[in-house]
């Protein structure tokens, strides 16, 4: 039998890449966005890609600022999918706000999403799996967790806050039967970037989700997307000064 995962914020960037890479592989979906269309689509994309074979793909609209909702989605999709093997929490904003400038409420929608949508996503993953034995969640955090990044400070937040919560998470579900994955990307080609002036070591959506993927079925606990150059670059984020942290993404100090 086909293996099943559940993925948060599918219809664009690497929830939609992962959803082909993971069908490509024989995985059943659960798909589920805000955009319900865009789910259809992709939908329709995988099951004419797959040569309308015994894939099975279900969609559901989603807004994972409603944790309850995620809740009541997830259990849904289980029962309709027959179960489910792995649950990715990938939905996700990055919206800049310089701090002490209007626009706190982005800050606001940004840890509401990436951080709460996040944690009740593996939460009610966790809730299932605790019930059948066992399974995988797959958590999308960044290398901006590593240090925080002028500009989007609430993203490096949640990000950072996110990796802390999956560190947890996998402790206490490890005799459980249940494998926590967290993921640290780069800087993968998704509209959630497409605005940035730079975007060191970019690779496509689609190399990203392959990526991820392999990383999935590897089990591994944490690691960045790609390995290389990330790994080395997370470990240099972390190692570097202050002062000179400071100095390479803040130009000269005044006052
Ligand atoms: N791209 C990168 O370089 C990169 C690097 C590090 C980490 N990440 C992380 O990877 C994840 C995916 O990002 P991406 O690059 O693929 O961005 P993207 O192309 O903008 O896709 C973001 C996805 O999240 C969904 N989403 C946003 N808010 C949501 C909400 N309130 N409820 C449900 N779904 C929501 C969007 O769907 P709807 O709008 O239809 O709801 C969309 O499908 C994010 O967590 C991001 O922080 C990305």
């Amino acid at each position: 039998m086909a293996k099943t995962a559940f993925i948060t914020g599918a219809s664009s960037g690497i929830g939609r890449a992962l959803a082909h890479e993971l069908a490509g592989r024989g995985w059943d979906l659960g798909l589920a966005a805000r955009r319900v269309q865009a789910l259809e689509e992709l939908k329709d994309e995988i099951l004419a890609r797959t040569g309308g074979s015994e894939r099975r793909v279900e969609t559901r609209s989603l807004d994972v600022t409603d944790t309850g909702a995620v809740r009541v989605v997830m259990q849904e999709l289980d029962g309709a999918l027959g179960g489910l093997d792995m649950v990715v929490a990938n939905a996700g904003v990055a919206l800049n706000h310089k701090i002490g400038s209007p626009g706190f409420e982005r800050d606001e929608q940004t840890i509401h999403t990436n951080l709460l949508g996040a944690m009740a996503t593996v939460d009610a993953a966790a809730e299932i799996f605790n019930e059948t034995g066992g399974g995988h969640i797959v958590a999308l955090s960044s290398v901006a967790a590593y240090r925080g990044m002028p500009g989007l400070g609430a993203y490096s937040a949640s990000k950072a806050a996110l990796l802390k919560y999956c560190e947890a998470a996998r402790v206490e579900l490890r005799g459980r039967g249940t494998r926590v994955t967290t993921l640290l990307p780069g800087y993968i080609d998704t509209p959630l970037n497409q605005d940035m002036k730079s975007r060191p070591f970019l690779v496509s959506a689609e190399v990203g989700a392959r990526r991820i993927a392999d990383l999935i079925e590897r089990g591994v606990s944490t690691s960045t997307v790609p390995v290389m150059p990330w790994s080395v670059f997370g470990l240099l984020m972390r190692a570097v000064p202050d002062f000179l942290w400071d100095r390479m993404l803040g130009g000269p100090r005044r006052g």
